[in-house]
């Protein structure tokens, strides 16, 4: 093999003179196949030096000191303004006497995807007084078809938007937005009726509720 020997020590001279750097050997042989100790470009090293300086300070910027967005939060941004927009339209369609009318609500109320919306605005916000599936907890049972403020979906909506703040229901439009409101409206609606056991029923019922409310 002492042929071969030659001829690798030949290439490897012919290689060093074409690149200028001297091999080095390390010494280490492993069935005659010898390991160079030669060094990374200089190019490749700064550029790998320059990768992690630079990710040091991408983590301290975005992350520690988190001066600078994350993509999440871009992302959380946008969807907030994009809601607020909806909102103010929203809000100036009702003010205008625009908004929602019962018979918008009743149709949301048979929308599938807009009563999904509303089960995982429900599941966040209303749970812990109304229960998981509605049947009262602090708040009254909302699957009965009894009453405190009124059998309409409009009356539900104005009571979600606007709150009973003396009683400890909370005003959801200035947390929740006016759409988030509808949804769970709609999802409210549709609990209705189900007769879920739990909270004992509260007020009137539908047809009393109906009269006084006309
Ligand atoms: C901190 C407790 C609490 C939370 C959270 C809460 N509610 Fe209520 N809710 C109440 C109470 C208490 C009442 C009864 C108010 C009264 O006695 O006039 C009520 C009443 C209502 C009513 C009227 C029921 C009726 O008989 O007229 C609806 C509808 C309702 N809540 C829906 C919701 C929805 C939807 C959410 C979540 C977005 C929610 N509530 C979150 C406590 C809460």
């Amino acid at each position: 093999m002492s042929g071969g020997e030659n001829t690798d020590r030949a290439s490897a001279k012919a290689q060093a003179g074409a690149t200028g750097t001297a091999d080095v050997e390390t010494g280490h042989d492993y069935d005659g196949i010898r390991e160079f100790d030669n060094p990374l470009p200089r190019w490749w090293l700064m550029t790998f030096y320059g990768t992690v300086i630079f990710a040091i300070g991408y983590w301290f910027y975005y992350h520690t000191a988190a001066t600078g967005d994350s993509q999440m939060t871009t992302y959380q941004k946008e969807i907030i303004a994009a809601q607020k927009e909806e909102d103010q339209k929203l809000q100036a369609l009702e003010a205008q006497g625009k908004g929602v009318n019962e018979e918008q609500l009743l149709a949301l109320s048979k929308d599938a995807a807009a009563v999904a919306r509303g089960a995982a605005v429900f599941k966040q916000n209303c749970l812990a007084c109304h229960g998981d599936r509605g049947q009262g907890v602090v708040g009254p049972n909302l699957t009965d078809r009894y009453f405190l403020h009124g059998a309409k979906a409009k009356d539900a909506y104005q009571v979600i938007g606007n709150g009973v703040l003396d009683k400890g229901m909370p005003a959801w439009r200035t947390i929740l937005g006016a759409a988030k409101v509808q949804d769970v409206t709609a999802f409210v609606l549709e609990l209705r009726g189900k007769n879920l056991p739990g909270k004992p029923a509260e007020g009137v019922a539908e047809d009393e509720a109906a009269r006084a409310k006309p």
